[in-house]
């Protein structure tokens, strides 16, 4: 059989994904499974360009690591900018098929547990809400395990010429991600001695801003659909969602600007 676009990227499997839990359907069900699922690809996707960056940072690709950093923040930004489609749901339209998501909730998604890792953002906590050895807690605790960006930007820090403390260097890879002063010094001489550097390290900027303008979305598009319910994950909900808005992945990049 020749490879023709619907089975190159498998469109009748694809669409036959959407399977509602509402019986009769609610209309809205549909909206709801599409737009999960399109984040889990985005999802996918990051990770997919993350495990790139970090070689292009270590290897000290400078145009690698602007070209893909480029493309993450402009993932982010649609990951932003999505979160107006599921606004066009109602309360009323969420409230008509809620009670079928039993307790399912983006709060499991394992791939984006995934992605804070890869950023820094490292909880073993995460690891004990899947199953063990089911395949997300395998690819978790890979994660868990491996490297951070931050980790290899580093060492992108060290081929600039920058000896980092040693306590940065054999930092425990499960270790979340905490400001230094060295990281500091190291990001404002380079905003101020190298502008190619400077173009890559506004772009890691624009993709942590957009990280925490996902979560600030979220939390409201939470308050404006659930209101002061709690989750179907069995949280707070919007209460404890607050708590992690405003953390950077990247804090040096934020610590740094009253001193630019
Ligand atoms: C009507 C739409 C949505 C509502 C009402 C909602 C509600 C919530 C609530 C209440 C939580 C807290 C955990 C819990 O108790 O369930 C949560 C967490 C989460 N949701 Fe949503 N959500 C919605 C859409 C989405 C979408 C489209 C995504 C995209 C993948 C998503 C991803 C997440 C993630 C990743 C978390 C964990 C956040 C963290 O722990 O920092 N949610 N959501």
């Amino acid at each position: 059989m020749s490879l023709t676009y619907e089975n190159y990227l498998k469109i009748r499997e694809l669409v036959a994904l959407q399977q509602v839990q509402s019986d009769p359907p609610e209309h809205d069900e549909t909206l709801f499974i599409v737009i999960h699922q399109v984040y889990e690809l985005w999802f996918k996707l990051l990770l997919h360009e993350m495990d790139r960056v970090k070689i292009q940072l270590t290897t000290d690709d400078l145009y690698g690591a602007v070209a893909t950093f480029q493309r993450m923040r402009t993932v982010m930004k649609t990951l932003v900018s999505q979160l107006d489609i599921l606004e066009t749901m109602t309360p009323m339209g969420f409230n008509s098929f809620r009670a079928r998501l039993e307790s399912a909730s983006g709060f499991q998604s394992a791939q984006f547990r995934e992605f804070e890792f890869a950023l820094g953002y490292k909880r073993e906590s995460v690891l004990a809400l899947h199953e063990s050895n089911s395949a997300a807690h395998v690819a978790l605790v890979k994660r868990f395990r491996e490297r951070t960006v931050v980790d290899h930007f580093y060492d992108f820090l060290e081929q600039h010429g920058f000896d980092l403390p040693v306590e940065l260097k054999n930092k425990d890879v499960a270790e979340s991600t905490i400001a230094h002063p060295a990281v500091e010094e190291a990001v404002f001489r380079l905003y101020k001695e190298d502008r190619g550097v400077a173009i890559l390290l506004e772009l890691m900027t624009d993709f942590d801003e957009g990280l925490q303008e996902w979560r600030y979305r979220h939390v409201k598009m939470v308050e404006r659909t659930i209101g002061m319910k709690i989750g179907t994950g069995g949280s707070s909900g919007a209460e404890f969602l607050r708590k992690t808005l405003f953390q950077p992945v990247f804090p040096d990049l934020w610590n740094v600007r009253y001193r630019l």
